[in-house]
């Protein structure tokens, strides 16, 4: 009889999570970079599971870059994809990388407060912040 390993619910949780830095990791690699030569990548887990992964994407009209966090959200939406679990973002950064702006707020529009967001640095240091804690008070409605 083999040996059976059990793992916890934090082992496996901690493998998921390992698994997904490398996937954002390996997004960062398709960055279109030429101007900022600063690569992020992101890897989004829909509720299903389904896990959309993203770039930034520049542009020599600068402010039309797209943000990798941005690419992964907007690539699952593209889809009929609305219900998410987690995001993780990597940057190579010194400490874990801070999302811009425009990220919050379009975070905000699509996922729950409570949603956790891993920011991964460059040696894999990792800060965990909910999308309320990004943007708080945040503008998410008209009216
Ligand atoms: N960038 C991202 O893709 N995500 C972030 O969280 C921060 C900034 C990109 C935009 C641009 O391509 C480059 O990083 C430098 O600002």
């Amino acid at each position: 009889m083999p040996h059976q390993v059990l793992l916890s619910w934090k082992d496996e949780k901690q493998m998921a999570d390992t698994k997904l830095i490398d996937l954002a990791i390996e997004a960062s690699k398709f960055a279109y970079v030429p101007y900022s030569h600063f690569p992020i990548g992101a890897a989004l887990v829909a509720a299903d599971g389904q896990v959309f992964t993203g770039c930034n994407i520049e542009n020599a009209s600068y402010p039309l870059t797209n943000c990798g966090e941005r690419t992964a959200i907007f690539k699952a939406i593209s889809e009929g994809v609305t219900d998410f679990k987690e995001l993780v973002v990597y940057g190579e950064t010194q400490k874990p990388i801070s999302p811009c702006g425009a990220c919050r707020q379009v975070m905000a529009e699509f996922f729950k407060q409570d949603l956790p967001v891993t920011l991964v640095a460059k040696d894999k240091s990792t800060v965990v912040m909910t999308v309320g804690e990004l943007l708080p008070y945040s503008f998410t409605d008209l009216k």
